[in-house]
């Protein structure tokens, strides 16, 4: 094993460590044979991924002594549905999965969402790894159980929670990124710098932020892992977690997806820190601090979307609760808070964040 890995234990009831570096995909059958066992592990991956990484995943996996099958299902954040689930849960029975197998997640946030819940349902679950390819997938959401799929009715409606037995994120996969892709998971890890810590948000305010990832990445998934201990089933402080977020899913499905995550997020977490200052709501203005932090690292910050028609996108969102909504303020770098507010004042709110 190369001596640069980092590792973050993630403390909770089934509890697992999280292994950041290099050629880890390579080293993965050894790695997972002390932390799962030999069994017979189903690898999921889509068109994009598996072509560069599966071959190399399967080697490893087979050199250890597991049994190896693979599900390629068509990339696209569209695939993230009931249908692909399914498929994905009639290919484990075809190959006999038993409980005590395991799923593997290879790819994106999507692949990890979706294998994540297939792995929950199947056998009423089975043991699941994540090897995230992607930065968002690597900072954010390989980490802390989150499972799901989108509904016709909005993203992320169908899903349970279900730990990963382990998280092997290769730093090898991130440099190979298209721009936008890796911009994604930037806007995540800003976003995470502006939840907990200034020198996390300082180290995306350069023009070259390339090298080894892997501090900056131990550094959001130690943050991370910190607030699922606390609140692993998101109901309390793994709500902060969503900054920019209201804003965010309101933008992706305004613009019926076609607006990525992370730059949704990004405008997001601009137009919340706007109203936070317009609102009196933070201690320091740091609006212009993440507008220019995003800007430099390839994320937008603003949209012509109006703030009745964010308002009414965000209120069909499942983070409504009765007549309030409960928004993520920043409200100086390194701090945020949980504002609930009543729902018929979320168009002010972001009509103060659209002002310049
Ligand atoms: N991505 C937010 C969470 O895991 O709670």
């Amino acid at each position: 094993m190369a001596s640069t890995l980092k590792t973050v234990d993630i403390h909770v009831e089934n509890g697992y460590r999280v292994v950041i570096g290099g050629g880890l995909l390579a080293q993965c059958g050894q790695i997972l044979a002390d932390v799962v066992g030999l069994c017979h592990a189903a690898v999921i991956a889509d068109s994009t991924v598996a072509p560069l990484y599966l071959g190399t995943v399967e080697q490893s996996l087979r050199d250890a002594g597991y049994c190896v099958s693979s599900y390629i299902y068509p990339a696209g954040e569209a695939q993230k549905n009931l249908t692909t689930l399914s498929d994905i849960l009639e290919f484990l029975a075809a190959e006999h999965l038993t409980r005590t197998d395991c799923v593997i997640a290879l790819g994106g946030g999507v692949c990890g969402d979706m294998a994540g819940f297939a792995a929950g349902c199947y056998l009423r679950g089975v043991r699941f790894v994540q090897l995230p390819t992607t930065l968002l997938a690597a900072v954010d959401s390989s980490v802390g159980g989150k499972t799901a799929v989108d509904l016709k009715g909005g993203k992320n409606l169908a899903g349970l929670f279900l730990q990963p037995s382990a998280v092997l994120c290769d730093t090898d996969c991130l440099s190979s990124l298209p721009p936008e892709i890796f911009a994604d998971g930037a806007a995540e890890a800003i976003k995470t710098g502006v939840l907990s810590d200034e020198g996390l948000f300082r180290l995306f305010d350069t023009d070259n932020l390339t090298g080894d990832l892997s501090e900056m990445i131990h550094q959001c998934i130690a943050f991370k892992g910190r607030v699922v201990e606390d609140d692993e089933f998101d109901t309390g402080l793994r709500r902060t977690l969503n900054l920019g977020h209201t804003a965010g899913h309101a933008i992706e499905k305004c613009a019926k997806f076609t607006i990525s995550h992370g730059h949704a997020v990004a405008i997001g977490m601009v137009i919340i820190a706007r109203a936070a200052e317009k609102l009196g709501w933070c201690q320091e203005s740091c609006a212009d601090r993440i507008a220019a932090v995003l800007k430099r690292n390839a994320l937008p910050v603003s949209t012509n979307f109006s703030a009745a028609e964010l308002a009414d996108a965000a209120l069909s969102d499942k983070k409504r609760t009765g007549g309030t909504i409960t928004l993520v303020v920043p409200e100086k770098i390194g701090t945020c808070c949980l504002k609930t507010i009543p729902v018929d004042q979320l168009q002010d709110v972001f009509e103060a964040g659209l002002e310049e």
